[in-house]
């Protein structure tokens, strides 16, 4: 079993289509860790609710970046974990768990990158009446939203398309990318 950590800022869609894979039997992996940089967030009760621990906290209370990475750093490596999966995390990785976690802290991104990186990727690519748009799972790198890509899918904005049936869409894609992608990073570690 791989040891995951699933570092999430908000609703926690994502957190919860990873975690239901993982129950079916699918992904060869188990959820030790939640990390949520919002307190109050509904991933943090999600995450409760199945008995993950949670490690939450305020970047506000922190001196710097490296100060809270440091703690992040050494609750993940208490637990064990082996990939940092970022499912709406909305700060950027620094040195600190970059370096710990070389090539191995991914993230979904809700545009075909280099397209719309960012805050609202979405609102970005229906405000610019593009006709198609997608998902981008990459590796982690400094940047925003800059590293290797792992895997895209590709989403089409039709005529009668809102932002929000537009969301509904490129969720559902999310939803089933994600995990695949995980299922199969894990499984050619297994090879290696
Ligand atoms: C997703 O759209 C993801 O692509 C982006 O943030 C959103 C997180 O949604 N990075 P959720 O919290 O998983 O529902």
């Amino acid at each position: 079993m791989r040891r995951l950590a699933v570092f999430a800022s908000g609703t926690g869609s994502n957190f919860d289509a990873i975690a239901a894979e993982i129950e079916r039997g699918a992904v060869q992996a188990e959820i030790s860790l939640v990390v949520c940089d919002r307190p109050g967030a509904r991933v943090i009760e999600k995450a409760e609710a199945q008995g993950i621990e949670t490690f939450v906290f305020s970047a506000k209370d922190y001196p710097d970046k490296a100060a809270y990475e440091n703690e992040l750093l050494t609750a993940c490596r208490e637990k064990g974990i082996e990939w940092l999966i970022l499912a709406g995390y909305m700060r950027l990785i620094g040195p600190t768990l970059l370096e710990a976690y070389e090539n191995r802290i991914v993230n979904i991104h809700p545009s075909l990158l280099p397209a719309f990186p960012g805050k609202d990727a979405i609102g970005q690519a229906f405000d610019k009446r593009v006709k198609v748009t997608g998902v981008t799972v990459h590796f982690v790198d400094a940047g925003m939203d800059t590293g290797p890509i792992i895997d895209q899918e590709a989403v089409r904005i039709d005529e009668n398309d809102t932002r929000e049936t537009l969301q509904k869409k490129i969720q559902a894609v999310e939803h089933r990318l994600y995990p695949a992608v995980i299922k199969e990073l894990i499984a050619e570690e297994v090879v290696q």
